[in-house]
């Protein structure tokens, strides 16, 4: 069956980043609705797009256009970073299980129900061009849309706790710069093998890292991405770090598992046999996790705002997150395919 896929994934990164996003409709009318708070900055809706899809301000602004709310912008660095070899995203079986998931052409016919599987490597353009990139996406965004810019350090070999901090505050200080009006560190990354992968897990770097990103961006609101915690002590342990430094966390990223073909090869090849799998097969332990970071917070007194990301590609989804206690509910692939779903879940829910 044909679904609608605005990212063309037979093609590289850079061909969709030049090509921008392809739509087969014209956008449907978007309810404007109050004006909520998120983070304290106005904004239409609760309803946007997590870092990913979003490759430049082509695709952030066409977005906008169709109704999401709070844009997030690609993860950038502060140094050119080509991104892997295609394929990057392919769609998959899952059993619902932890171990592999399979890639496969039979797409569910109910475009909500679609799991996928990304690599990309965190690619980023050369500061240069982002920078005016960011700049040119927040001059043309309307009153009532939040633009987050994701940000990473790229450590070099040998690189120290406080090299790594630096770059982050480094690549903070420039995306706040250009207009970002909040910045997301990203602080996991389930398809990098250096250390930017996986801060998220050593709490004490997390809080290094914060504290310096917090000091080169002054009040401006900063989130932090952070992927699974198969361990709640150590969630405990990341939130207490932080509290006081972020405002808040975007839980989670794509979940690793290994991501294969029927005949048992990585599909994003051997470095990479286990990849980022997202949608709906990460849906019910995204809330999960949601669920647990809450009663920390609110059993610790910890002042840390929480966004929801996993899995979101209709009202219920969106209402699991919203009822377990997010401020603000982002998707991450199913706008690919779901085009007007901020639309359509606004029209429905002018609450959110
Ligand atoms: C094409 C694509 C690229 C992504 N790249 C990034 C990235 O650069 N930084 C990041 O923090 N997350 C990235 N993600 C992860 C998403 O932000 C999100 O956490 C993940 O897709 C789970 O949400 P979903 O189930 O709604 O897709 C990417 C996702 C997609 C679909």
């Amino acid at each position: 069956m044909q679904i609608t896929q605005t990212y063309d994934i037979t093609q590289s990164y850079q061909f969709n980043y030049d090509r921008g996003p392809v739509f087969t409709t014209q956008p449907k009318a978007s309810p404007l609705g109050p004006m909520k708070s998120f983070l304290g900055l106005e904004v239409r809706s609760r309803l946007g797009i997590s870092a990913g899809l979003l490759l430049n301000s082509k695709w952030l602004l066409a977005y906008a256009q169709r109704g999401f709310d709070i844009l997030t912008y690609k993860t950038v660095r502060t140094s050119y970073r080509p991104c892997y070899d295609p394929p990057n995203w392919v769609f998959v079986e899952d059993d619902g299980g932890d171990g592999p998931v399979y890639a496969t052409d039979r797409i569910p016919e109910n475009p909500t129900q679609i799991t996928s599987a990304v690599c990309f490597g965190m690619p980023s353009m050369a500061p240069q061009t982002w920078r005016e990139d960011v700049q040119r996406a927040r001059a043309a965004l309307a009153p009532g849309k939040v633009l987050i810019v994701s940000v990473v350090a790229t450590p070099f070999d040998g690189a120290a706790a406080r090299d790594v901090a630096d770059d982050f505050a480094r690549c903070a200080a420039w995306a706040a710069e250009a207009g970002a009006d909040v910045i997301e560190a990203n602080l996991s990354c389930p398809n990098v093998c250096s250390q930017e992968g996986s801060v998220y897990m050593d709490a004490q770097l997390s809080r290094t890292i914060t504290s310096a990103i917090r000091a080169a961006i002054e009040k401006k609101p900063l989130l932090l991405k952070i992927g699974h915690f198969a361990d709640p002590a150590k969630l405990r342990t990341f939130l207490r770090f932080v509290n006081g430094l972020a405002d808040g966390v975007t839980l989670v990223n794509a979940v690793s598992r290994p991501v294969l073909r029927r005949n048992g090869r990585p599909v994003f090849g051997e470095p990479f046999a286990k990849a980022g799998v997202i949608g709906r097969g990460i849906h019910n332990a995204s809330v999960e996790g949601l669920r647990r970071a809450g009663e920390i917070i609110r059993a610790e007194g910890l002042k840390l705002a929480l966004v929801g990301v996993g899995g979101v590609s209709c009202d219920e989804d969106a209402r699991d997150f919203f009822d377990t206690g997010a401020c603000a509910v982002l998707m991450g692939s199913s706008p690919m395919y779901i085009p007007d779903l901020a639309a359509e879940l606004k029209s429905r829910h002018p609450e959110w």
